[in-house]
C-alpha cells in the first residue's frame, strides 16, 4: 500500500510512522487515520518489527482531531461509524512496544494518541492541551480518562475546562511524560531508546507492555497476580535461558524471541 499522510519506514528491527499533513498541522483527518491503522496492522504482522515510533512534525505532532472533517457530523452518523473507537482500537490494542516522540502541538486528539502510546519522549518546544472545551465539546478519544490517569485529577480538570497548553516541563513534572529532550535531538534519542527496546527479546517487551497496561484495569492484587503468573511463564522461554546465561558468562544476550 502506498501512504501520502504518513511517511512510514523501517529501520532494522524499529519502524517509525510520520505523521505528514504540515498543511494542517497534522489534524487527525479519516484518511490519514487509515493510513496510520493499515500502517500499524502491517507492522503488528511483520515479525521483524520490535518496535514502533509514532512521531509528525517539529511544528506539530498533531493538532487534534479534524475540525473542518467533524464539523457537520450528525450524532447518528459517528455513533454507526464510531471512527475514533477504530482509530484508538488500532493503536491501543497495538502489542508491541510504541513510542510517541513530540514535538511542538499534541492537542486535543494528538495528545491522546500520544498517551495511548507506551510513553511520550517529548521534544522541548511541546505543547499538551485538550482544547476541545473552547470548541464546545470535550475530549473523545479518551482524553478524559488517561489523561486524569496521567497527571491526576488537579491538572486534567485545569486542562480540560480551561484548554490551556501545558509546555514540556510542565508535562514531565505531571509525569505525563518520560523525558524531554532538545528539539534537534527528539528523533535520535527516540531511535536509541527504540533499538535498546528491540535488542530485547520481542515476546518478553510484549508480555511486559501487557503487564503494566493491566495497573489500569485490576485491583492491586490482581495485577501482581497477573505480573507473577507471567513472570513465571518466561521460564518457559529460550530467551530468558539464554538471557541469564550471557550475564553469568559476561556476554551479550543473542536473543532468538522465542
Ligand atoms: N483541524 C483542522 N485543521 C486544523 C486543526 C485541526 N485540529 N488545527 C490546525 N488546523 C489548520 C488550520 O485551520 C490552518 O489551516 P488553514 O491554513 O487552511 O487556515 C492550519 O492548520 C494552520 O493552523 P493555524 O493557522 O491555526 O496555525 P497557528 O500556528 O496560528 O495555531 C494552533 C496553531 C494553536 C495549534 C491552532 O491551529 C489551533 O488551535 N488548532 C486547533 C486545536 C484544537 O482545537 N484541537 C482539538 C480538535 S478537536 C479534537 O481533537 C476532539 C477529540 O478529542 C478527538
Amino acid at each position: 500500500m502506498s501512504y501520502d499522510m504518513i511517511e512510514f519506514t523501517r529501520d532494522g528491527h524499529v519502524a517509525k510512522i510520520r505523521l505528514n499533513r504540515p498543511k494542517a498541522l497534522n489534524a487527525l483527518c479519516n484518511n490519514m487515520m487509515n493510513e496510520v491503522m493499515q500502517a500499524l496492522s502491517e507492522l503488528e504482522s511483520d515479525d521483524s518489527i520490535h518496535c514502533v515510533i509514532l512521531t509528525g512534525s517539529d511544528k506539530a505532532f498533531a493538532a487534534g482531531a479534524d475540525i473542518k472533517e467533524m464539523q457537520e457530523n450528525q450524532y447518528l452518523d459517528i455513533y454507526k461509524n464510531d471512527p475514533f473507537e477504530k482509530y484508538a482500537g488500532a493503536i491501543e490494542r497495538f502489542r508491541k512496544p510504541i513510542i510517541a516522540a513530540v514535538s511542538g502541538y499534541a492537542l486535543g486528539g494528538g495528545c491522546e494518541i500520544a498517551m495511548m502510546c507506551d510513553f511520550i519522549i517529548a521534544a522541548d518546544n511541546a505543547k499538551f492541551g485538550q482544547p476541545e472545551i473552547t470548541l464546545a465539546v470535550m475530549p473523545g478519544i479518551g482524553g478524559t480518562q488517561r489523561l486524569t490517569r496521567a497527571v491526576g485529577k488537579a491538572k486534567a480538570m485545569d486542562l480540560c475546562l480551561t484548554g490551556r497548553m501545558m509546555g514540556a516541563e510542565e508535562a514531565e513534572r505531571a509525569g505525563l511524560v518520560s523525558r524531554i529532550v532538545p528539539l534537534d535531538e527528539l528523533q535520535d534519542v527516540a531511535e536509541e531508546a527504540a533499538r535498546k527496546i528491540a535488542a530485547q527479546s520481542l515476546p518478553i517487551a510484549m508480555m511486559t507492555k501487557e503487564t503494566i497496561n493491566v495497573a489500569f484495569e485490576t485491583t492491586l492484587q490482581q495485577g501482581i497476580k497477573f505480573e507473577r503468573r507471567l513472570f513465571q511463564s518466561m521460564f518457559t522461554t529460550e530467551d530468558q535461558k539464554e538471557g541469564m546465561a550471557a550475564f553469568v558468562e559476561k556476554r551479550k544476550p543473542h536473543f532468538k524471541n522465542k
